[in-house]
């Protein structure tokens, strides 16, 4: 996790920095801090958002060059000294670090035998120490950085200022993101396009194991092999990076609101004249494959749970979904001709980058889903689909999500070319926008209730039941909530035990199939004193139910209804007064395992 950017020559670096860092905050934001050369290296940092930034920088900073940092703490508590920039114990040398140093014990220890102090828990201060303890012994910063990516094993973006340099901002990167934008007179680098977008279109993307340095006019880059190289240089839409809220309150509330948006978008991606437009080899692949495996975390593996069970129903494909970092330690690729279908909003996430590494030392095609073009993980897949849903800024995945699922529905849909699936997305659509005119106040309203509560439940079958799981780590994740989702059919095998007087229930009927079973739970737990909230299909409704909805086709949950979810966790959280966009103890994009 963690984000980092970096200027030299920039008029204005103080703004730059924490402007930078606010587009980064998505990464992290326990702490942050900003490091520049002012005859010396001066740092200031804190706990906190990389706003508060404003309130301990000084008005004006006199520097050439600069770097910045916002936290998502690994190792060592969100405090002052564990933030960074760190610096080198004789101050010669300061740098900040998105990743994870895994031997950083064992070079501590190389380090305190070499008479070296520590003041922070940090891997990263580590970094800092050996990379001054090189360049005190080669006086060469280049050759310094070469002995540091000898040593140092994990993941590592690193941005880098040394005394000696004025005029320069050395990085160097493993595993971790980071990009450098070429303006005119100054260069620029940060984890991602966002925080240089309002200063440049191009961009030069570093390579694992590139080092070098950026000057006014240079951007010096050599490779794995110590060679220098000529990087050619990416423009980039900028209009995709946009934070605008819009006038919206919130990042969630604004990106639940976008979900229709987002699936007449995908739509007429996918599918114009009568006739699915993805890439042929793709469709062909999957056709020829024998099992696919789906890999995600959190949201995405809910998608990814949708997308599993369409393409066993409708494609007659065999298929496993697994949590990525589950799978990462005991991977299988059952069948003959195994496929594997990668779903990863950000396409930086470290435990997917872990699985996709193992998956490269077989022949085993691959498929990522992603929001995110030139992301790490679409860098080493056989395919990449878009989500084409726009930045998505608050922490819990929204219109991601529904997008996911419509992606796989529509991908689904080609394979067999079933024309269906379009017609059956584009009713969503309607749904969707029902509910965003017409529910909010009601779901206000259970949203007052379920606030009262430690714990809450959501029951659903099938394709209700990924539902339920979604909505579920939605409410948990914001609003600090206990909640479990729970198939109706399982409650009797052990989780009815916990349902009591008032507990609230929120239950998705929206098969036919499995409708009449469902409302035989609600009785069970009704009887047991559950507060039951059901949302319905009209087909499937009955009086007492508390939101109902036009029918769709009932394997499309996860597109039509899933902003009821959104909004139920939305507006608890809001209730109970926490910061919806930003969640304790979270990142949007998690990159360390
Ligand atoms: C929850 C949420 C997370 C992510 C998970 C995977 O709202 O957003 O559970 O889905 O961290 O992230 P990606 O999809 O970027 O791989």
């Amino acid at each position: 996790m963690c984000g980092i950017v970096g200027a030299v020559g920039i008029q204005n670096p103080r703004e730059y920095a924490v402007e930078g860092l606010k587009m980064l905050e998505y990464r992290g934001y326990d702490s942050a801090g900003v490091g520049f050369l002012d005859g010396r290296i001066k740092l200031y940092k804190d706990v906190g958002s990389p706003s508060h930034l404003y309130d301990i920088l000084p008005a004006k900073i006199n520097s050439n060059v600069i770097i910045g940092h916002t936290r998502w703490a690994t190792h060592g508590k969100p405090s002052k000294e564990n933030s960074h920039p760190h610096i080198s114990m004789y101050k010669k040398i300061a740098l900040v670090h998105n990743g994870v140093i895994e031997n950083f014990v064992e070079l501590r220890e190389f380090l305190t035998t070499r008479g070296y102090c520590f003041y922070s828990q940090t891997d990263t201060e580590v970094i800092a120490n050996l990379l001054e303890y090189f360049y005190l012994e080669s006086k060469d910063m280049l050759k310094a950085m070469v002995l540091l990516k000898e040593k140092l094993e994990g993941s590592y973006a690193l941005a880098i200022v040394n005394e000696d340099y004025p005029d320069r901002l050395f990085m160097l990167k493993k595993a971790s993101p980071l990009l450098v934008g070429k303006g005119k007179g100054f260069n620029l680098i940060a984890s991602d396009a966002s925080p240089m977008v309002n200063y440049t279109n191009e961009f030069v993307e570093l390579d694992d194991f590139d080092y070098g340095y950026i000057s006014k006019e240079e951007i010096v880059v050599f490779n794995k092999e110590n060679k220098k190289v000529d990087k050619k240089t990416i423009i980039k839409s900028t209009e995709s990076f946009s934070h605008d809220l819009k006038g919206y309150p919130h990042y969630m509330l604004k990106e639940i609101e976008e979900i229709d948006e987002v699936v007449k978008r995908l739509v007429s991606t996918y599918y114009q004249d009568d006739k699915y437009l993805f890439d042929k080899e793709l469709i062909k692949d999957l056709k020829e494959s024998d099992h696919i495996i789906f890999l995600g975390c959190g949201t995405s593996y809910h998608a990814s749970l949708v997308g599993g069970r369409l393409f066993e129903n409708f494609n007659n494909i065999s298929t496993t979904k697994y949590i990525a970092s589950e799978w990462a330690f005991h991977p299988t690729f059952p069948g003959e001709k195994p496929f594997v279908v990668l779903i990863s909003q950000s396409g930086e996430t470290a435990d997917l980058i872990h699985c996709l590494k193992i998956i490269q030392e077989k022949d085993v095609h691959t498929l990522l889903i992603t929001n995110t073009a030139g992301s790490t993980l679409s860098r080493g897949v056989t395919y990449t689909l878009l989500l084409h849903a726009g930045v998505e800024v608050s922490v819990a995945s929204t219109k991601a999500y529904a997008a996911q699922v419509a992606l796989l529905a529509l991908l689904s849909g080609a394979i067999d070319d079933n024309k269906k699936v379009v017609d059956d997305l584009k009713d969503t659509i309607k749904v969707i926008e029902y509910i965003k005119n017409n529910f909010k106040e009601r779901i206000q309203k259970i949203a007052d209730v379920i606030k009262e509560h430690q714990n809450v439940f959501y029951l659903g079958r099938s394709f209700d039941y990924f539902l339920s799981l979604e909505a579920s780590l939605k409410l948990k994740e914001i609003s600090y909530i206990h909640s479990e989702a729970i198939p109706g059919g399982e409650l009797k095998h052990g989780p009815i035990a916990l349902i009591s007087q008032g507990l609230p229930v929120i239950v998705f009927i929206t098969d036919p199939l499995t409708a009449s079973s469902m409302r035989g739970n609600i009785e069970e737990v009704k009887s047991r004193g559950a507060n039951v909230f059901v949302i319905s299909t009209k087909e499937l409704s009955k009086e007492s139910d508390s939101l109902v909805v036009d029918n769709y086709a009932y394997y499309l949950s996860g597109v039509a209804i899933s902003s009821v979810a959104f909004y139920l966790a939305y507006y608890v959280s809001l209730k109970k007064g926490y910061n919806v966009d930003k969640p304790r103890n979270l990142a949007k994009s998690v990159t360390v395992e």
